[in-house]
């Protein structure tokens, strides 16, 4: 059997994904908030040979995250272009939000990314969960779940219009005509749809991958309509293997109905690690993680992710019941509602204890050796090309990914030695947009 090469996308995160981490580790507890702490976590995973590493981004925080858990959410491609400077190979994937951007300069930011870090750029797509960003930019509203994504498809048409208003041989450079560039191989994208209106090309030439790597994560059905139209790389959590494998499946049906190639897309599930020299210890290492987890951040954490402003909630009293009537900000408030009908007696807080859900819902407790079998049995039963790692703690559980994970799925085959290429795209085998004019 031929396997694919797997790839991964290392998830940095304050301290590591697990609530708990910043409470476990040594650092001091400012050191978040450098420029060091990320260059350490970049250059481990390049160390690893991974793809790329991730940054999310939520625009709006709800206050109560500021007493459980570090809080550095900076503008996630400020901190990629500064590790640009100090990387050459990994991928450099940033989150933009559709809902509160606008398409010209999203376009213009990755673009940028891309040309600094000489093809390594990434942008995570979202439409923005929280409606808490609608106050921070001074918006009336925050759009409704299907509204989001209705719009978010024209936002992508257009950027990637931008990308491609200059020609890749656009460029001449010839002194002795006195021409920099040949102005008629420009292509104003005048763009005029339902939403947007753009006029103007990019302020320079194509970026090296012509397109950064466009990369999803919503799991609604109207959140794989996006994927499947624009996707190269998603990132969801499904609770299972077998849920994983459904979205897998589902997802390169739908990728194939768009008309492109389902092998041009790489499903990278979120998966929490804790990893430990025995598996007692990565037992006793993720237990004292849940031990010092607070159950008031829980079931405000989970509200938020769904969608809702926590401080809007009484976590004794039921869900609201006029909440179930209007549409779903989530996926994962979809389920919310759907378990708050099936019991609307009970206490929102007991509702949200038994849901589950949201990124961390995948947490792997193990060794190493574990580990890489797990990842193959993913891999083999069509699960997964590959895996979004969130160390539950980090650097640790990064660094043990690549000192001790990293050669076993090497010895295996599954995975490089070295990497070939030098932009996202080699790294991910997708091919290079080919633009207009050459
Ligand atoms: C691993 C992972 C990372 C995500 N990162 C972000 C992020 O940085 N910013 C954001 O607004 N949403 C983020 N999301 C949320 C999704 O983009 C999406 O909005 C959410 O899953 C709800 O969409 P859905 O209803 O289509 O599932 C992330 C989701 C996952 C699973």
């Amino acid at each position: 059997m031929t396997v694919r090469p797997l790839h991964f996308n290392a998830f940095i995160w304050p301290n590591g994904y697990h609530e708990s981490a910043w409470r476990v580790v040594d650092d001091d507890v400012h050191g978040v908030l450098g420029l060091d702490y990320y260059l350490d976590i970049a250059r481990i995973a390049e160390r690893g040979l991974m793809d790329a590493i991730f940054l999310a981004d939520t625009l709006a925080i709800a206050e109560y995250r500021v007493t459980h858990l570090p809080q550095t959410q900076f503008d996630p491609v400020v901190v990629l272009s500064a590790l640009a400077a100090a990387t050459s190979r990994i991928g450099l994937i940033g989150t933009g939000s559709t809902t509160y951007s606008k398409p010209w300069e999203l376009a213009r930011r990755f673009a940028t990314l891309d040309h600094l870090s000489g093809g390594r750029a990434g942008w995570n797509i979202v439409t923005t969960v929280t409606p808490l960003a609608a106050a921070a930019f001074g918006e009336a509203v925050h759009l409704e779940h299907g509204d989001r994504y209705v719009r978010a498809h024209e936002f992508v048409e257009v950027v990637r219009q931008l990308w491609d208003s200059w020609a890749d041989d656009a460029v001449v450079g010839d002194r002795g005509r006195g021409v920099w560039a040949e102005r008629s191989r420009l292509r104003d994208p005048r763009f005029h749809g339902e939403f947007y209106d753009v006029d103007g090309v990019l302020p320079f030439p194509r970026s090296p991958q012509g397109h950064p790597v466009l990369v999803q994560a919503g799991q609604s059905t109207a959140g794989m309509g996006l994927a499947a139209r624009y996707a190269e790389l998603v990132f969801a959590t499904p609770a299972t293997l077998e849920a994983s494998k459904a979205f897998r499946d589902n997802l390169r049906v739908q990728v194939a109905a768009n008309g492109r190639d389902p092998d041009q897309l790489s499903v990278l599930p979120a998966l929490m690690v804790t990893l430990g020299g025995t598996e007692a210890e990565a037992q006793a290492r993720a237990r004292h993680l849940e031990e010092l987890a607070s159950a008031e951040f829980h079931w405000q954490n989970t509200l938020y992710l769904a969608g809702f402003d926590p401080d809007d909630f009484d976590p004794d009293a039921p869900f609201p019941s006029n909440l179930t009537e209007k549409p779903a900000p989530s996926s994962l408030a979809e389920r919310l509602i759907a378990a708050a009908r099936a019991r609307p007696e009970a206490p929102l807080r007991e509702i949200l204890r038994d849901l589950g859900g949201g990124p961390g819902q995948l947490h792997f407790v193990g060794t190493p050796e574990q580990l890489a079998e797990h990842i193959i049995a993913w891999q083999d039963e069509g699960g997964a090309d590959g895996f979004t790692l969130m160390g539950s703690t980090l650097p640790y559980e990064l660094a043990t990914f690549t000192d001790h994970v990293v050669p076993l799925l090497q010895r295996r085959g599954r995975y490089r030695t070295e990497y070939r290429g030098r932009t996202l795209r080699e790294h991910l085998d997708l091919s290079r947009p080919a633009g207009w004019g050459l």
